[in-house]
């Protein structure tokens, strides 16, 4: 028989765990899953944690990301760059305290928000090897290194062997060694992470050093910083029962009246005036601190009862168009491109968004295939790369209902990406791992005009080249007729076979005058490796 026990011998066992046990047990939803995942993971924390910084601190970045295999499954994992660096004093908490940053209090739109990051990786660094990290901060005379670990249990940071430094080093680096990681060249690795993080950062300089002892660097393509973002007040419209429980709680103002004054946009004391005659349920002359579960979802049945004006997207700062066509035309050199910026709209009928989409054709774009090429779609919210989780994601949905054969567009054989860029201060991600856009109805929407419009530019060209390619097939084969002919009128006639030759092919050039000339000569001459770029600008 089992052993019986009643609630005080269970209870015993009782716990409160921290956040930072919570992820120890839970590390896939911070993106430590498969092990290429996991390497990604790690590099895309601290490289957006390098750009973020730089931004903040109005410095071009430079980053450096240096792979080193040192065990099966095993590397070294070293990202440098060229910011501001973190104080002595705040080491600790910034990168081995979990919850904690200098972002997540702040609405404004940056690549990190909830200071989870940077410590998620130290407690996998930890989890897997058993070592702490190791962290440079070059802040000036007082530059210094020192090894970073976590406490789990409480949450809190162990530094030791601090030591200053003097080197002229200025920046942060970290350096750090995880197991249960892999390399892998592919659509889902770290150099195609870093590409595409340098195709929408074109200020900044990234470095990769990879496991191999190859070198590759994303040139920095644009010189000046991008718009610098201001932070705003959420719209009341934005937010979900427990945003507003949060945004109360951790107020300091009086009364749930100022507090909404206060806190949120557009509303002004007679928004406050309106909400009170709806939710009556609610003391608006309590503290914010005391707000309840059912008198938040009251007020946000109110918030959206009432009429508001819509949000200012000033807040919403997009790649811009000139950027885009720059970094696409550094990084993927197409043969063809639009781009697309559209004008800020709403989702949840509060948040601003802005939605940009390119699409370039030929170059290096797309995908090169065992037999030709094939269609790829690169993903972004806020600049940062999304690389997995791609079929819970508002961009692929978008992109997947677009009928391409409207555009002349073939994503199973040609070489054309899609470029995808959503903007905003409240990415509606699908999950802590922040690898895709949640379907939100107004999100897919907009992201499908924008590639549409992208793509009807693409299209005429793409039309004309396949015209050029059945142009140039139609005339080798003609081509091929002449020279049999021009032998068979020889011999019947007994002129000369050469001179034959020669004048049926001229007669027959005159048949295709969007074939240039130099092609047609490299077409006599049997040379088509000429013809591709002849034909590319045959619009
Ligand atoms: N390279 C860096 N240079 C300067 N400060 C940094 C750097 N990396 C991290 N920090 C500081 O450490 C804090 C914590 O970083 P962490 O990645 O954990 O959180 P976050 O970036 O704020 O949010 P998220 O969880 O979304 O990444 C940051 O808010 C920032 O203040
Ligand atoms: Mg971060």
């Amino acid at each position: 028989m089992a052993e019986s026990r009643n609630a005080d011998e269970i209870f015993r066992e009782f716990k409160e765990h921290s956040i930072a046990e919570f992820f120890k047990k839970n590390r896939q939803m911070l993106g430590y899953s498969s092990m290429v995942r996991s390497l990604v993971t790690v590099v895309h924390e601290y490289v957006t944690n390098s750009l973020d910084a730089a931004e903040d601190a109005g410095i071009l970045p430079d980053i450096e990301v240096w792979l080193k295999e040192i065990g099966e499954n095993k590397y070294m994992v070293r990202v440098s760059d060229n910011g501001p660096g973190i104080p002595k004093k705040f080491v600790g908490k910034a990168l081995a305290t979990v919850l904690a940053g200098t972002k997540f209090h702040r609405y404004v739109q940056q690549r990190g928000q909830q200071g989870i990051g940077a410590a998620g990786a130290t407690l996998f660094a930890q989890i897997t090897t058993g070592k702490p990290i190791f962290v440079k901060s070059g802040i000036g005379k007082d530059s210094f290194s020192c090894h970073v670990s976590l406490d789990t249990m409480k949450n809190s940071a162990i530094v030791k062997d601090m030591e200053n430094i003097d080197d002229g080093f200025r920046g942060l680096s970290v350096e750090a060694e995880f197991a249960d990681v892999k390399y892998e060249q592919s659509e889902h690795g770290v150099y195609e992470y870093l590409k595409r993080t340098a195709l929408s950062n074109p200020h900044c300089q990234i470095k990769f050093i990879d496991p191999s002892g190859k070198e590759s660097i994303f040139m920095r393509s644009v010189k000046e910083m991008p718009q610098k973002s201001k932070p705003t007040q959420p719209h009341p419209l934005g937010l979900a029962v427990n945003d507003l429980l949060e945004f109360a709680h951790a107020s300091t103002s009086r009364k749930i009246s100022s507090f909404f004054v206060e806190t949120f946009a557009r509303t002004t004391s007679n928004k406050v005036a309106e909400l009170k005659d709806i939710a009556r349920g609610v003391d608006f002359e309590k503290s914010p601190k005391e707000m309840t579960w059912p008198d938040a979802e009251e007020l946000i049945k109110a918030i959206k009862a009432i009429k508001w004006i819509a949000p200012d997207a000033t807040s919403v700062i997009p790649i811009g168009e000139e950027r885009i066509k720059t970094a696409l035309k550094n990084i993927l050199d197409p043969e063809f491109m639009n781009v697309v910026e559209r004008k800020p709209r709403v989702f949840r009928g509060g948040v601003p968004f802005v939605i940009e989409a390119a699409v370039a054709y030929g170059g290096k774009a797309g995908y090169k295939t065992e037999d030709g090429s094939s269609g790829s779609i690169l993903r972004f919210a806020n600049r940062v790369p999304l690389l997995f989780d791609a079929g819970n994601c508002a961009i692929t949905e978008g992109i997947k209902t677009i009928e391409w054969r409207r555009y002349a567009i073939d994503m199973e054989t040609q070489p054309v990406s899609v470029f995808v860029n959503m903007s905003s201060v409240h990415i509606p991600y699908s999950g802590v791992g922040k690898e895709a856009i949640a379907k939100e109805d107004e999100v897919i929407e907009e992201i499908k005009l924008a590639v549409m419009e992208a793509a009807r530019g693409v299209q005429s060209f793409i039309r004309g080249k396949h015209q050029a390619n059945f142009e140039s097939g139609k005339y080798k084969t003609t081509m091929r007729y002449a020279k049999q002919l021009a032998k068979d009128l020889a011999e019947m006639t007994g002129e000369n076979e050469k001179a034959l030759e020669t004048n049926l092919e001229k007669i027959i050039a005159t048949h295709y005058p969007h074939l240039k000339k130099a092609e047609i000569n490299a077409e006599r001459k049997g040379e088509s490796a000429a013809r591709e770029e002849e034909v590319g600008d045959a619009e």
